[in-house]
């Protein structure tokens, strides 16, 4: 797989800039409390680093893990648990903080079980949204840039488990997929 088949749609400067402003938004909008975030594993880590540290409050971070995707890059639409909380959200302000909303199946079922646990309440920050994409509703508060229908790289999001480290988000070109 060479380099040249990631072409970047969103720099580096861009992607800090925007989770800065999400940050301080998020901050002003929240009355007292810790707020507590959930970060869906893997994908999401990158995201939430930044996104915590751009949050002038206190904060409380979690990690569930769900997985819908398989190896290739559309979704099997199944949905499983493969980590839960460590801690509880009963009475909690709970923000789930995801890399990418794409068909919405895996926040419209963590949404279901976080409901469940009874938190004061939830809302969703995303860092990518692919509306085109969407068979499942889902509110989603806090939206770092819509993007079109590309599978894309980097900031956390993997093909493969791969390109998980680039500093850009990047569109993976056919032959990279491929190979
Ligand atoms: P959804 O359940 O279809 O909304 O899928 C959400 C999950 O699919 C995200 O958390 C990502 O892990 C993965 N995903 C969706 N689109 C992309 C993409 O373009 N690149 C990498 N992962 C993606
Ligand atoms: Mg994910």
């Amino acid at each position: 797989m060479s380099r040249n088949s990631q072409r970047v749609l969103l720099s580096e400067e861009q992607i800090q800039r925007r989770v800065r402003e999400l940050g301080e938004r998020i901050g002003a909008d929240y009355p007292g409390g810790a707020l507590h975030l959930v970060c869906i594993l893997k994908g999401a880590c990158f995201f939430l680093a930044d996104l915590a540290r751009a949050i002038q409050r206190d904060v409380v971070v979690d990690f569930i893990g769900i997985s819908s995707y398989g190896k290739g890059t559309t979704s099997s639409g199944e949905v499983k648990l493969t980590k839960d909380l460590d801690l509880s959200v009963e009475g909690a302000d709970v923000l789930v903080v995801e890399d990418i909303v794409d068909s919405g199946i895996t926040l419209h079922y963590l949404v279901q079980v976080l409901e469940q646990r009874k938190p004061r309440s939830i809302r969703i920050a995303a860092l990518l949204d692919k509306p085109e994409r969407r068979v499942r509703p889902v509110q989603v508060d806090y939206v770092g840039f819509q993007i079109p229908d590309r599978f894309v790289v980097g900031y956390g999001l993997d093909f493969a488990e791969r390109y998980r480290n680039l500093r850009d988000i990047c569109v993976l070109e056919e032959s990279a997929a491929g190979g």
